[in-house]
């Protein structure tokens, strides 16, 4: 997620942009910049690198203004430059954006025509030129309104206009912004850390409202212009506990983000109405796809459950086989690959040395690679012949948790477009998948609201010294997965293993110290299942089960039961994960564990 921040009044601008960026800079970015009014208008510096880079920039000079906006910038669309760091420019009006313009093909199609000059491979220059079309009939704020009659996506912007000095308009839609209030100034930003030295006064804009600052003080109006009155809370959060948006850890706050983070991954990738999905995103053009008749997936880690996950996917979708290997043991299994055959990376960070090998190989021996990545402009995204980002944005905790559902997202829409094309899945089929992922971040809501729950469970196990987490069929990779996340934030020892698989010898573990966690959704292994914690529950051994909402069933049978909404076996994944990530949160921090940073452990893994 980009850092945007906007300030007027009395003190030097330039000074609380760069103090706020280097607020900003726990949201993980690749570049900034800070655009500033001066005696002959407006001056934009921006740089790649670090903010301590921008500030080199502002070093020689020093310029002071009263108003100014900033930008640090986690690339979606185009890599991370000096020509793609905002703020972006269209003749004196100047912007600095956080979001998706989803709609930016069509509209700077339509400007090229008109004749704007595109300098940057951005989303947001679109937006930058197209209020500055409609600045020259009506002034700042209106100039907006009309420009975003035209906008689709989510945005979070702050805007100058040169012909209005000391003014900064900024709207809110589907990602953060803030106004902060001091005395006789004001801040604008996308988080409360960056003019917390400053005030703790703080407006949270609500969606599609609008604020306008001047010296004059600060209006608050939805987009067709009626004023709002909004409350003004005061934040009483250390500068700490404001980086992580008030939760204790970044991996809650992560956890918290899941729905935004799968919206947002889903935005402009999916017609609805048809149930297509927008190919553009992948880069690989249709013909390459209707080739493929194999498909390898490697990774390391949360992302080879992921793997795991879109094996199961891809085969039952779009009925092509699918090998799955973990990224250290790929190239040394002297691997069978030739042209037409398609390996998916997946990997959070884009960097992971095993991942980046097996690609590498794969690529070596004619398939094509496509990259399923969280970090626009890593090295796994440029040396892929396509890449599907997820826009989960920085994922700050070293246990990945929002960027493993995004992936799981990026890997059915890649299983559905494919099915598709090669027509193993029906139409209807395809419209109720499409429908059913448009409902998944309303569900997910629904699941964090057991977190309370989950703490409870937590607080009654996490003395326990080895855990068993079981799941069949798609929910095997989920167990591994739950068990992974239980190891690297508690330590605990946990295993993942398949229920089915269990009493082939794991069953000698149960007794009543071992708690057994079963992921126990409807459908056609739901029996089985049932089989599985009976075994379990014969021999004493404590049963946590993730099943779905209204089973009494599977809570007879248990120890502790977790509520999830229902939907189709594939997404069900994501539901039956996001309590697993709780619990491990949970057993963690009872632990006195450093639950962010955990000991021994890499966000990413640059070496073999
Ligand atoms: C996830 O919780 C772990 N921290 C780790 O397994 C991680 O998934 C693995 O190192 C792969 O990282 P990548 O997705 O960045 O390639």
């Amino acid at each position: 997620m980009c850092g945007i921040i906007g300030y007027t009044g009395k003190k030097n601008a330039v000074s609380v942009i760069l103090e706020g960026l280097k607020r900003l800079e726990y949201r993980g970015y690749d570049s900034s910049g800070i655009a500033f009014f001066h005696d002959k208008g407006i001056e934009v510096r921006r740089c790649t690198g670090k903010i301590k880079d921008l500030g080199a920039l502002l070093e020689a000079d020093k310029p002071f203004s009263h108003t100014a906006i900033g930008h640090t910038r986690w690339a979606t669309h185009g890599r991370p430059s000096e020509e793609n760091a905002h703020p972006h420019r269209s003749d004196g009006i100047v912007l600095v954006h956080n979001g998706i313009i989803e709609n930016y093909l069509p509209l700077k199609r339509r400007l090229i025509d008109e004749g704007y000059k595109f300098t940057s491979e951005t989303d947001t220059e679109v937006l930058c030129h197209l209020i500055e079309k409609y600045s020259k009939d009506y002034p700042l704020e209106d100039a907006v309104r009309e420009a975003l009659k035209e906008v689709r996506g989510a945005y979070a912007f702050a805007v100058i206009n040169e012909r209005e000095p000391g003014k900064v308009v900024g709207v809110k839609k589907d990602s953060p912004l803030v106004v902060g209030l001091g005395n006789g100034e004001f801040f604008l930003a996308s988080d409360v850390p960056a003019f917390l030295n400053y005030s703790r006064d703080v407006i949270f804009l609500d969606e599609g409202e609008m604020v306008v600052m001047t010296d004059d003080g600060v209006i608050v109006t939805t987009l067709d212009g009626s004023p709002i009155q909004k409350e003004v809370k005061s934040v009483s959060w250390s500068p700490s506990m404001a980086e992580k948006g008030g939760y204790r850890h970044f991996m809650l706050k992560e956890i918290y983000e899941q729905p935004r983070a799968i919206a947002d991954t889903l935005r402009g990738r999916i017609y609805p109405e048809s149930g297509e999905v927008n190919l553009d995103e992948f880069g690989i053009n249709e013909k390459d796809l209707e080739e493929i008749d194999k498909v390898f997936i490697v990774a390391c880690g949360t992302s080879w459950h992921a793997a795991l996950v879109g094996k199961y996917m891809i085969e039952e979708f779009a009925r092509v086989p699918v090998d799955v290997d973990i990224a250290s043991e790929f190239r040394y299994r002297n691997p069978i690959l030739r042209h037409g055959n398609l390996l998916i990376a997946i990997t959070q960070s884009g960097e992971t040395a095993d991942t980046l090998a097996a690609q590498r190989e794969a690529k070596r021996l004619g398939a094509k690679v496509l990259s399923i990545c969280n970090v626009v402009g890593s090295t796994s995204t440029r040396e892929a012949d396509a890449v599907f980002y997820t826009h989960s944005g920085p994922e700050i905790g070293v246990a990945s948790t929002k960027a493993f559902t995004t992936q799981i997202i990026g890997l059915y829409l890649f299983a559905v477009a494919l099915g598709r094309l090669k027509g193993t899945i029906r139409d209807d089929l395809v419209k109720e998948l499409i429908r059913e992922l448009l409902l998944l971040p309303g569900m997910v809501e629904k699941v964090l609201a057991t977190d309370e729950e989950v703490g409870r469970i937590a607080k009654e196990l996490f003395k326990a010294d080895d855990f068993l987490y079981l799941g069949r069929g798609i929910n095997y990779p989920i167990a591994l997965e739950g068990a992974l996340k239980l190891k690297e934030i508690s330590y605990i020892h946990a295993e993942g293993y398949p229920a089915g698989e269990m009493k082939h010898g794991p069953i000698a573990l149960i007794d009543e110290e071992l708690p057994v966690v079963f992921l126990a959704p409807k459908g056609r292994l739901y029996e089985k299942v049932i089989s599985n914690i009976e075994e379990v529950r014969s021999r004493g051994g404590k049963v946590i089960s993730i099943t779905n909402e209204g089973d009494t069933e599977v809570c007879t049978l248990s120890d502790h039961c977790i509520f999830v909404p229902e939907t189709n076996p594939f997404l069900s994944t994501i539901l039956m994960t996001v309590p697993l990530q709780l619990f491990a949160y949970h057993t963690g921090v009872l632990k006195g564990c450093d639950v962010d940073q955990p000991r021994n452990l890499a966000k990413s893994v640059t070496v073999e």
